[in-house]
């Protein structure tokens, strides 16, 4: 039991990478908010997985500051503390350069960079009081590998590999940990287009090393370490989990 007392916010909760974080953190101990936007369903039965005493589900959009300080201070107030915040809620709309609209940067900024950062700052005003944290930005192994045709995605995932590394060092005085974690492919809602495709998972796996798609609980195993005191001594650095798809970029 890993995280035995600690409190947990995952945001985009109820399916994917984070449902998959969520049910590991429950599973490790932990009592876990679990933010939802469209799939309430989904939602509660993560929360009945963990157990209703265990877990609670909020319905937020972490786009918007108000939704953010509600969701924050709702945990607070029905677990006591908050001790680790995973900022998992992403969108990914791929879309030729050349045709991109305001509106989808906007937006692609507005969940996967602006959330993060103002998620962060809700819950460092917390743990800044309880003098420990843990902050983990779920980024992209595309925050250092460029995708043609998903710049607004590639820069808002850059962004957080920035934000990450400069909220580390500023908030390290306060023993608060701020870690990325880079999925390379991974099966889940947010890429099942591309998977129902078998010419594009051919090429996907024709640069994946390990010769698979990875899956959501290859990456919660990670973020229950990430999470953990076992981690103390990690900060500022993004994780790569994709079955060896970096090391790869670029070779002959
Ligand atoms: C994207 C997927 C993509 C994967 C590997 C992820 O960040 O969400 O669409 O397949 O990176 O390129």
């Amino acid at each position: 039991m890993q995280l035995e007392g600690k409190v947990a916010l995952v945001t985009g909760a109820s399916t994917g990478i984070g449902g998959a974080i969520a049910l590991a953190y429950g599973a490790a101990g932990a009592k876990v908010t679990i933010d939802y936007l469209h799939r309430q369903e989904e939602a509660q039965q993560i929360c009945q997985k963990i157990g209703s005493e265990k877990a609670t589900a909020i319905q937020a959009d972490v786009s918007k500051l108000q939704d953010i300080t509600r969701m924050v201070q709702r945990t607070v107030e029905t677990f006591g503390r908050l001790d680790i915040m995973v900022n998992n809620a992403g969108i990914e709309v791929p879309t030729p350069f050349l045709e991109v609209t305001e509106a989808q940067w906007d937006r692609q900024l507005a969940v996967d960079l602006k959330g993060p950062f103002f998620m962060a700052q809700a819950a460092a005003r917390q743990m800044v009081k309880q003098r420990k944290g843990k902050i983990i930005n779920i980024s992209s192994v595309h925050e250092d590998r460029p995708m043609p045709g998903n710049a607004p995605y590639c820069a808002a995932k850059g962004g957080l590999r920035m934000l990450t590394r400069t909220l580390a060092d500023e908030l390290a005085p306060y023993q608060i940990n701020v870690v990325g974690i880079g999925p390379g492919a991974i099966a889940t809602p947010i890429n099942q287009k591309t998977l129902s495709d078998p010419q594009k998972v051919q090429t996907l796996l024709n640069s994946i090393p390990l010769g698979r798609i990875g899956k959501p609980e290859d990456v919660a195993a990670l973020a229950v370490w990430l999470a953990s005191d076992a981690s103390d001594y990690v900060t500022g650095t993004t994780f790569f989990i994709d079955g060896g798809l970096m090391v790869q970029a670029g070779s002959l």
